[in-house]
């Protein structure tokens, strides 16, 4: 066999308890004037605080834009960037949960290359680097401290939009699990839930070739052995703490886990891309208006249901993941114990069962299965392929609850 990886990750990671300490040396690598995008949430604790001050003690000038609102709205982007500009910073540095990293990246962006947020959208419109980012997430889920990805709302579009390029990933991911104690049980599920997600999407997405030209012309481009072990790794971990994250806020190893599992899930889905779940939550989660990462989890196990024949080895090399027992069960069966385990677990800490109790609305079935089958980018990264026949199938099983029927 002979191999073939790709992988794209920013030059620096950081991760452990305390790390968050290093944010001025790391800043001062990237010059001495930073604007930071946070939320009032986080702008008002006594953390932030306390980093503004090893900032300031640093001699690092900062601008604090601390309007960041959930899932980024366009016209967000242009107040932070219309306040930042005069300032004129060296570096962005993003502190928050998945959406102020993705401010972080907008902004960096719209400084260093003007024109508005819609002229990017898409794949590989970035043209060239931006100012450096430094990413420090509070909510262990999104892994958008490491992908090449930022997600934003925009009020002329029905569904998010995604603006992908190597460009937009950041210069430093400095990941620090005592920043997620604060979650509550609902963002711990919900963001947890995410990563798994994305870890499962990854492990199993789709193997695209070997062609020199695929990472060339693709910022997502299938699963390959690098991020194989950046997706098995993070199964793992969220397998063995996720449900003792949310069961008990205060384990701080079980946090540990879970964040390093969100980050090894954003190093292989930053590379080989998600799937289906993300490809049908983007309509659900404009109809339905609930959190991304709740609709990717409620529709994982019917993903990897339709997927299960296509991918019989990789479920069952998840279901090993999870900490399955595997004696007895041959490949097809531990395939099945794993989609089992995901329902189970997802279960467990609150994930909505189906799509109907999501909210979706029963007449809108039809709609949400031909917009997901639209995100080509998404469909095509899938293993089991589809024709709008299987997703509107598959949509109808997971509103129904029915695990039988998305295999078919
Ligand atoms: N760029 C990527 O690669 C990528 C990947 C997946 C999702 N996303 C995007 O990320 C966004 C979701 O991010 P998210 O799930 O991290 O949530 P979020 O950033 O939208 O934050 C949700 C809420 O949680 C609060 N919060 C954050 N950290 C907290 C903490 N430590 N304690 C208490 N409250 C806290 C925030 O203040 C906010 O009110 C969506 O817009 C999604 O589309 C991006
Ligand atoms: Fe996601």
């Amino acid at each position: 066999m002979s191999h073939f990886a790709a992988i794209r990750l920013p030059h620096e990671i950081l991760f452990g308890k305390g790390q968050r300490h290093a944010l001025p040396k790391v800043a001062l690598r990237h010059g001495t004037r930073a604007l930071i995008c946070t939320d009032q949430r986080f702008a008002g604790t006594a953390i932030f605080a306390e980093i503004l001050a090893a900032l300031e003690d640093a001699s690092i000038a900062v601008f604090v834009h601390d309007g960041v609102l959930p899932d980024v709205p366009r016209n967000s982007v242009s107040v932070c960037v219309e306040g930042a500009r005069g300032f004129k910073p060296d570096m962005v540095i993003g502190i928050g949960g998945g959406s102020c990293l993705d401010m972080a990246k907008c902004a960096a962006l719209i400084l260093s290359h003007g024109g508005q947020l819609q002229d990017y959208y898409g794949e590989f419109k970035v043209p060239g680097p931006t100012l450096p980012v430094i990413a420090m997430p509070t909510t262990a889920g999104t892994g958008s401290e490491v992908t090449p990805v930022a997600v934003v709302s925009d009020p002329d579009r029905t569904l998010k939009v995604g603006i992908s390029s190597p460009y937009l990933i950041a210069a430093a991911a400095i990941c620090d699990p005592e920043l997620t104690m604060s979650c509550p049980v609902g963002l711990t599920a919900v963001a947890g839930a995410d990563a798994l997600t994305h870890a499962i999407e990854a492990f199993t997405a789709a193997r695209r070739g070997t062609d020199a030209s695929l990472a060339q012309n693709h910022v997502f481009i299938g699963k390959s052995a690098l991020t194989d072990h950046f997706a098995l790794l993070a199964i793992k971990l969220l397998g063995r703490s996720l449900e003792k994250a949310c069961k008990d806020g205060a384990d701080q190893d079980a946090r540990a886990d879970v964040m390093m599992g969100a980050l090894a899930a954003g190093c292989a889905f930053g590379t080989a891309g998600t799937a289906a779940a993300h490809a049908i939550q983007y309509p659900v989660g404009a109809l339905t208006h609930t959190a991304h990462g709740l609709g990717v989890a409620t529709l994982m196990p019917y993903v990897m249901s339709y997927n299960r024949s296509a991918s019989t080895e990789e479920l069952a090399e998840v279901g090993a993941a999870l900490g399955i027992v595997q004696a007895g069960l041959d490949v097809k069966e531990m395939a099945g114990a794993a989609i089992e385990e995901v329902r189970r677990l997802f279960a467990a800490i609150g994930i909505t069962p189906t799509l109907k109790a999501l909210g979706l609305p029963a007449d809108k079935l039809d709609w949400t299965a031909e917009q997901a089958f639209g995100i080509d980018r998404l469909i095509k990264n899938n293993p089991r392929p589809f024709d709008l026949e299987a997703m509107k199938r598959l949509v109808q099983a997971a509103y129904d609850g029915d695990l039988a029927a998305s295999a078919i």
